[in-house]
């Protein structure tokens, strides 16, 4: 495994025992008296991090410059004296009701005109002067007073950036955008020709004239709106620097923001943000709007770990059960806590914490779950937070052990934004669908990914997975084909290599930047109606998309059996160098993109790791001592395997047949040097 970035933290242990446990904690909820019975509690269930002062802002700072720290001394005392650690919030993630109203001009706006109101939370335009040099004062008055506090562990800065309010519209969010833009493109002819603008009369004769992509009545231009999703990525990201370089001045403890890698919020180029964080956190909750939520989580894991450049990493808030904010707020079955948790901990996290400690019995979150939920400590739930907390302290062995891969799937956000634009071939296209498809047939395989950015070294890989990477510049496309002219394997999915990172087409048949590798030549796009499918010549059927495949060097494995492309090549395989690389032109069923990528992982050396049976999650954490295999039964039926070691859920020695209970979590320890 070899991934871009350089290990952060990589004892993330923050000088706390075992590993780190804990949760989102808002006192300004609770009176004094429930605070003391909080920390008791906490205790008890084997909590060592809390996060406070989130959402602190109209606390500790009630009216204009009178800051009012004594409510967050009194809890940061108490959490210290009870030898908890502190992850402390800037509090600058929502502002206050006397800041929207002294200064409306910080609220957002939408892409239509439509100002954002207060009464939710994040209501301030990213860009605001305003908003920016208040926060500021605040962080500097907090991190004067706690920066070399003995309780607080880490920083975290305002909470989930972007979230809401990362697209904002405004005048000054405009001015700002023109900035930036001038500074990518230095004259206005460069942004012309980059923006395409001699379509449709958009050639700009000065800077003065550009706009963000208010609402339009048309279509609007596809490079303006990519280029304002990096702009607006990138000016958050100046949010958390600020915020950052605030504390540094006073405080020398690590500092971080929690991230959203997760399958609903893409406003976020994390791959440009990882660099500017001390520690990589970040918060997920399993999504039952998708057809397996735990799969997503998985591939949400090793995505972190990826911008962790593979050192341990924070989960910094998930669940306990359901959360409030999707359609139907499923509630976790027995089990399926400690097996979320895991999975994230098998993957990569050395401390996993959650969203929220008490249950609210007001806002919106009053039906958010958490670890103490409101039938208190009689609940479900809280017995298995106790356990959880336990086996978190058992598990601090396991801190800097790392996870090895030889495959790596590509992800970027730049493809995210630009692949799923509108007045593209289909609008049944999802670019994270495809790439979550990818990922699920490796789950399924047993094949522990890493979660790479276009563009980072692949050397070390075996197997390279590219799915539907629409937009990516030459030098980015260079490395898979360089890869794969070195020996290496490449599996590249549809609409990738399409167009460069202006959003231009790459001329001379699809799919663009790979055409020469896979040996392959199309010439247009045929996608497929609602609901209809095409049938191939392995039995199978592909839907969503097909295309005309010429081949130039490559060979047909799997070809169209129906329709009009009946006969012309779906799936092909090529020799590129000293190299192998596969095409896929239409979306292949679960099953077909399973048994394909078995005969590509076989070619290509990958060697899956064994599971049980299907539905069981096994993934591999190493030092140089030992290795701890994770054993998660997303099934309803026992599963039997043949292993020997420790199991540190049930502590207990294990070795010969054993059973893996239906839900069940096994994490095994085994002496590297005994096997
Ligand atoms: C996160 C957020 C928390 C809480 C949680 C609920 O987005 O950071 O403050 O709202 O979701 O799931």
């Amino acid at each position: 495994m070899l991934l871009q970035t350089q290990p952060k933290e990589t004892a993330l242990g923050l000088g706390l025992d075992g590993l780190l446990f804990g949760c989102d904690y808002n006192p300004e909820q609770w009176s004094p008296e429930t605070w003391r019975e909080d920390v008791a509690l906490m205790r008890q269930a084997g909590v060592n991090l809390v996060a406070i002062n989130v959402f602190g802002w109209s606390h500790v700072e009630p009216r204009p410059g009178e800051f009012d720290f004594s409510g967050l001394d009194e809890v940061v005392d108490l959490l210290h004296a009870n030898g908890i650690g502190v992850n402390l919030g800037t509090g600058t993630s929502s502002p206050p009701p006397w800041l929207t109203t002294l200064h409306p001009e910080v609220l957002p706006v939408t892409a239509d005109g439509t100002t954002r109101w207060p009464g939710g939370r994040q209501a301030y335009c990213p860009s605001s002067p305003v908003f920016r040099e208040r926060a500021l004062a605040l962080v500097r008055a907090t991190a004067e007073r706690y920066g070399a506090h003995p309780a607080v562990r880490l920083w975290h800065v305002s909470n989930e950036l972007g979230c809401h309010n990362a697209l904002c519209y405004c005048d000054v969010s405009a001015a700002s955008f023109r900035r930036w833009l001038e500074n990518r493109y230095g004259t206005i002819e460069a942004l012309n020709e980059a923006w395409g603008t001699a379509f449709w009369s958009q050639r700009y004769s000065a800077w003065a004239e550009i706009l963000p992509p208010r609402a339009t009545l048309s279509f609007i231009n596809p490079t303006q709106t990519i280029d304002f999703h990096r702009f607006s990525s990138d000016e958050i990201l100046d949010h958390y620097r600020a915020e950052a370089a605030t504390i540094r001045e006073t405080s020398a403890i690590p500092v971080t923001t929690n991230f959203m890698v997760t399958a609903h919020i893409k406003n976020q180029d994390y791959w440009t943000w990882a660099a500017d964080m001390d520690v990589i956190a970040n918060d997920h909750y399993l999504d039952h709007r998708l057809e397996r939520p735990h799969v997503e989580l998985a591939f949400a894991a090793d995505a972190t770990r990826g911008l962790a450049g593979g050192a341990p990493w924070l989960l910094m808030e998930h669940s306990t059960s359901a959360v409030n904010w999707q359609p139907r707020n499923i509630a976790k079955a027995p089990g399926e806590m400690l097996r979320n948790t895991m999975s994230h901990v098998a993957r990569g996290a050395d401390g996993t914490c959650f969203f929220q400690w008490r249950a609210s019995l007001k806002g919106t979150e009053k039906f958010h779950s958490a670890l103490l939920p409101h039938a208190g400590t009689r609940s479900k739930v809280w017995k298995e937070v106790v356990e959880l907390g336990a086996l978190a302290g058992r598990l601090g062995e396991l801190r800097g052990s790392t996870i090895d891969a030889t495959v790596a799937l590509v992800f970027s956000w730049e493809s995210w934004w630009a692949g799923d634009l509108e007045a593209h071939p289909t609008t049944d296209f999802s670019y994270i669908a495809q790439v979550h498809a990818a990922y699920e047939a490796l789950w399924d395989l047993g094949v522990t990914v890493d979660v790479v950015a276009p563009g980072a070294p692949l050397d070390g890989y075996s197997l390279v997975v590219v799915p539907s990477l629409y937009l990516v510049s030459d030098s980015d496309a260079k490395v898979v084909t360089d890869f794969v002219d070195a020996g290496g394997h490449a599996v590249v999915t549809f609409f990738s290599g399409i167009v460069d990172e202006t959003d231009g087409v790459r001329p001379g048949g699809y799919p663009g930047a790979f055409r020469r590798m896979l040996g392959v030549t199309v010439d247009e796009f045929a996608p497929l109606a609602v609901g209809s499918s095409v049938a191939l010549s392995d039995g199978s059927r592909g839907t969503l998309w097909s295309e005309p495949v010429e081949l130039v060097g490559a060979e047909a494995v799997v070809s169209y059996a129906s329709g009009p492309l009946a006969g012309r090549p779906a799936v092909t395989r090529a020799t590129a160098g000293a190299g192998t690389a596969w095409y896929l032109s239409t979306v292949l069923e679960p099953d077909s993109l399973i048994a394909l990528l078995t005969r590509v992982a076989d070619e290509a050396g990958v060697l899956p790791v064994a599971a049980p049976g299907t539905g069981v999650e096994v993934v591999r954490r190493r030092d140089s001592q030992n290795e701890w295999v994770f054993l998660l039964n997303h099934t309803d039926e026992t599963v039997h395997h043949d292993v020997s070691g420790f199991d540190l859920v049930t502590e207990q020695p294990v070795s010969g047949r054993v059973a893996l209970a239906p839900g069940g979590t096994q994490i095994i320890r085994q002496d590297r040097k005994a096997s």
